[in-house]
C-alpha cells in the first residue's frame, strides 16, 4: 500500500466518524424534550384559576396531543388564543372534561368533571 491509499483512507475512516459522531448528536439533542412545568394554572376568567398536573397527563396519555394540538407548547397561549378569538372560551376545558367524562363511563382511571376539582378558590390571584 503507498503512502496516497493510506491517506485516503485514514481520511473516509475520519468521514464516517464524523458523520456518526453528528448523527448521535443530533438524536440526543431530539430526545431533550422540554416538558414544561410539572403543573400549570389557567386563567378562567370569572371563576377560580384551573390547575392543570402536566408531567401527569404528559405519563398518564403518553403523548402531548390532544391538548398541544389545540394550542403551542408555549406559557400563555391559550390566553393569548382566546383574546384573538382563536380558541373559543372553554373550548380547552371542553377537551379536559370531556376525556374525563368519557374515561369516567368507561370505567377507567380518569380525572375530576366537578367545577371545584379544576377551578381551585386557592390559586386566584395566582400565575405559573
Ligand atoms: C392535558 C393537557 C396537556 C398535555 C397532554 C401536554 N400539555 Fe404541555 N401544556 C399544557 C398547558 C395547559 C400549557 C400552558 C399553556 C398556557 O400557559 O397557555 C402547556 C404548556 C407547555 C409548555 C410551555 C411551558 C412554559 O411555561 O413555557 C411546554 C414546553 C409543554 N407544554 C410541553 C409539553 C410536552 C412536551 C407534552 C407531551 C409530552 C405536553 N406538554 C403535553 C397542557 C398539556
Ligand atoms: C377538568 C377540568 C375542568 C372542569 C371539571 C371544569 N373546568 Fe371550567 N375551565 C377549565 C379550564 C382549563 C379553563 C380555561 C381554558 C378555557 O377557557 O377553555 C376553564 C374555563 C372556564 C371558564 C372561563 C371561560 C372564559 O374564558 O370566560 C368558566 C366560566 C368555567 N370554566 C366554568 C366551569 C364550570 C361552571 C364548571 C363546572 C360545571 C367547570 N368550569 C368545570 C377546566 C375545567
Ligand atoms: C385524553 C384524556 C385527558 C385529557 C385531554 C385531560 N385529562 Fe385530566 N386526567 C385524565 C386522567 C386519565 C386522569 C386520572 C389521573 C389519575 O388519577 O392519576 C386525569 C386527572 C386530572 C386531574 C386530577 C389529578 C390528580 O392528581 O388527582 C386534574 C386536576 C385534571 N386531570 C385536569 C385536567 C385539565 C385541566 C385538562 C385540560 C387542560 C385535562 N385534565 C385534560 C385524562 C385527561
Amino acid at each position: 500500500m503507498n503512502r496516497s491509499a493510506i491517506f485516503l483512507k485514514v481520511g473516509a475512516l475520519a468521514l464516517v466518524m464524523g458523520l456518526w459522531l453528528g448523527i448521535a448528536h443530533l438524536s440526543g439533542a431530539s430526545e431533550a424534550v422540554d416538558k414544561g412545568p410539572e403543573t400549570l394554572i389557567l386563567q378562567s376568567g370569572p371563576v377560580a384559576p384551573s390547575l392543570v398536573p402536566h408531567w401527569k397527563h404528559q405519563e398518564l396519555l403518553g403523548r402531548c396531543e390532544p391538548c398541544h394540538e389545540l394550542f403551542p407548547q408555549k406559557a400563555g397561549s391559550v390566553d393569548s388564543l382566546k383574546t384573538e378569538g382563536k380558541l373559543k372560551k372553554k373550548q380547552v376545558m371542553n377537551l379536559c372534561v370531556d376525556c374525563h367524562k368519557q374515561k369516567t363511563e368507561a370505567g377507567v382511571q380518569a380525572g375530576p368533571v366537578r367545577c371545584r376539582d379544576c377551578h381551585r378558590k386557592e390559586l386566584k390571584g395566582q400565575t405559573q
